[in-house]
């Protein structure tokens, strides 16, 4: 199964509109700003533990996580990151960071990672630090085949490229 985080409050959102035109099997959204998450507060439950302290929407999207074969990250750039309420999903991946390298016991594998994000300003800069993110996370789910959509000077409407066109194309071929 695919699974898209949605981390645009936009109903309308270029991301997410981009985002679904790779998933032609089933697929499942979960919409970021409709969440109730705690931030991650670094508490190291899971350093010893499995699980998290907190009981919130979070435990939805971890038993989803077992179930996925591919995670598809769509986020607006907001100065320079993934947004907010993505971050706080992403924060709350902690407890898979803990379980793998403190504990050293096993977490689900998720194939493939995909990156789709857009962002106002021609500076492609600003993609770097949700690049470095991806990666952690491919490391985290030990996947195969990572790879990233990113589009500056979105604002005024997506274009796509030549290059961006191809790698819709292999991401397509290979998530499907
Ligand atoms: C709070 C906020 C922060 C933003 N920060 C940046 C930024 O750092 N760099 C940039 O190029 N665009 C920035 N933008 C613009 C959005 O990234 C851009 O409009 C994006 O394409 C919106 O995507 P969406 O339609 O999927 O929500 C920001 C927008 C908001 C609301």
């Amino acid at each position: 199964m695919i699974l898209i985080i949605n981390g645009s409050p936009n109903k309308n959102s270029k991301t997410l509109k981009l985002a679904k035109s790779f998933a032609t099997k089933d697929y499942m959204i979960i919409n970021a700003y409709e969440q109730l998450i705690n931030s991650c507060d670094d508490c190291k439950f899971c350093e010893t533990k499995d699980g998290c302290k907190f009981n919130d929407d979070m435990n939805n999207i971890y038993n989803i996580i077992n179930e996925v074969d591919t995670l598809i990250i769509s986020s607006p750039i907001y100065f320079g990151s993934l947004s907010d309420k993505t971050m706080s999903i992403i924060n709350r991946f902690q407890t898979y960071f803990s379980k793998k390298y403190q504990r050293k016991e096993s977490v689900p594998t998720i194939k493939n990672l995909i990156l789709v994000s857009t962002q106002g300003s021609y500076r492609k800069e600003f993609f770097n630090g949700p690049l470095q993110t991806m990666f952690i996370l491919s490391k985290v789910f030990s996947s195969t085949f990572s790879e990233h959509l990113l589009i500056p000077s979105a604002d005024q409407g997506v274009a796509l490229n030549d290059n961006h066109k191809e790698k819709i194309d292999k991401i397509k071929k290979e998530i499907n």
